[in-house]
């Protein structure tokens, strides 16, 4: 017989019929009346299956023992109406078999509730609860969005390497992939390493963005996304930063900072649109449980235009807020988290562009405005998390490139193949980076960045 999926059962399955379900168990109840129910979860939704099982199944004295929680089992059986409040059936066992005990002396995942923290310590087992179950739902309905978002567009896919020996945000945050032994060189006291001999023939490292590439071929074959892994060795231990995270960049041809941003607004929307629609019961437990106020921001995003605001405004309402920061702001400052989340969410109360930087916070890419101090980047800042997205239209000129990469201690003959774009048939255009964690976190309400990705990597933690 085939598996039903559980959320297809709740859905759509019809009493009398006959089925058969896998899964995990959640909790076990045994009625003094010769019979025991049993709450059965398979990760398709947020919702149990309640099984009946009467002790006239064969078998059930040695099998029921072992169906605790976190035990794996199959059931053969006919759905029935349920006469329980809370499900419209419920599945009433023929056959029960136990394919996967747990032992309750050692499991960890008991029916009390758990830390963030303490979860984190088990991750490969954090995915049986109802949170993270409805965070990996919502993360694949977000890759999914990004996804015919673009393809309803008619952006290509484009897959960019993530061993580069390109520094794109010129941060110097890489990671360094060698085959070098460090540990013999160290032995030896080698004072310069000759990296003639490292597998590449020079340094490399992953990627911090596959822009550059990415801009390659959207001179070329036009509007394209990468979709991908991306790391980051700064070293920051915040809630908001991974050292590995999954990043989406478009990149068109012929779009200025006004097309970029519109681009941007409307992604965000439909992909919180996409997700209101399809996780529906994940959303109601995200509103329920983890942050009452999920709803209404995402409500906003979806009725209300974004605010744009130039930079220097920016610094304005910030330094005349009468607020303290922990860094105070000049123009020509990087702004913080707070400054961010202070514009966003208490300010405006609602996702804000931030555009047109000082051109010394930016890097080399960025198309440099007339007057000399300013670049055409953009930020979009959204309520609870501040910096979702960056982007810019690029510099397309080619004598003033070469300048900003001088300015930013960028050699450009290590970059031939990028300002070759500038040489020929160069074109304006523009893109952006959205951070599909930080997205998880928008839509969700979750807090800490670490709970969004499924085994997050941040200094000193590697595990799994
Ligand atoms: O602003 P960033 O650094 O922009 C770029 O990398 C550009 N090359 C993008 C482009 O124009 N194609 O990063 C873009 C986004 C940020 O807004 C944030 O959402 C996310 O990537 N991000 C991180 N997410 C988690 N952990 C980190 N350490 C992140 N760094 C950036
Ligand atoms: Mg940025």
């Amino acid at each position: 017989m085939p598996v039903t999926r559980i959320a297809t059962l709740l859905r759509d399955g019809q009493p009398g019929t006959t089925i058969n379900a896998r899964g995990w168990v959640r909790t076990r109840r045994d009625s003094k009346n010769g019979f025991s129910f049993i709450e059965l979860n398979d990760g398709s939704c947020m919702k149990n299956l309640q099984i009946v099982v009467e002790n006239s199944v064969p078998g059930y004295e040695d099998s029921i023992r072992s169906v605790t929680t976190g035990a794996s089992i199959s059931v053969d059986g006919v759905l029935k109406e349920s006469p329980g409040k809370g499900q419209r059936i419920e599945l009433h066992a023929t056959t029960l078999l136990v394919l996967g005990a747990a032992d309750p002396q050692t499991y960890p995942l008991q029916k009390k509730g758990h830390t963030f923290e303490f979860l984190r310590d088990i991750a490969h087992l954090r995915p049986r609860t109802n949170t993270f179950g409805a965070v990996a739902r919502v993360r694949n309905r977000i890759s999914w969005s990004i996804h015919s978002f673009f393809q309803n567009r008619g952006f290509l896919y484009l897959n960019t390497p993530i061993i580069t020996t390109s520094d794109c945000e010129g941060a110097g945050e890489m990671f360094q992939v060698t085959t070098l032994d460090l540990a013999m060189l160290a032995r030896k006291q080698i004072e310069s390493i000759d990296w003639k001999q490292d597998f590449f023939g020079k340094p490399a490292s992953l990627t911090v963005s596959g822009q550059l590439e990415a801009e390659t071929y959207a001179t070329a074959i036009g509007d394209c996304y990468t979709f991908g892994p991306t790391f980051r060795a700064e070293n920051s231990n915040t809630t908001r930063h991974l050292a590995e995270f999954w990043m989406v960049e478009p990149e068109m041809p012929f779009y200025d900072l006004e097309d970029n941003m519109a681009l941007a607004e409307s992604f965000i929307r439909t992909m919180v649109s996409d997700v209101l629609e399809h996780c529906a019961e994940d959303m109601e437990f995200f509103s329920q449980r983890i942050d009452q106020g999920v709803m209404a921001r995402l409500e906003t995003i979806r009725s209300k235009d974004f605010i744009r605001l130039p930079y220097t405004e920016a610094i304005e309402i910030i330094r005349n807020s009468g607020r303290k920061f922990d860094y105070a702001v000049e123009w020509g400052s990087d702004l913080q988290t707070e400054h961010e989340r202070f514009l966003t969410e208490e300010h405006f109360g609602q996702p804000v562009i931030l555009f047109n930087y000082p051109r010394t916070l930016k890097p080399f890419y960025m198309r440099c405005n007339e007057d000399g101090k300013t670049v055409r980047a953009m930020d979009v800042l959204v309520p609870g998390v501040g910096e979702i997205i960056g982007g810019s239209q690029r510099e397309e000129r080619l004598d003033v490139l070469v300048q900003r990469m001088g300015e930013c201690h960028l050699n450009p003959d290590d970059y031939w193949w990028y300002t070759d774009l500038r040489k020929y048939g160069t074109v304006p255009h523009s893109g952006f980076g959205l951070g599909l964690e930080r997205a998880v976190l928008l839509i969700t309400g979750m807090t800490n960045i670490r709970d969004v990705i499924p085994f997050p990597r941040t200094p000193g933690h590697a595990d799994f």
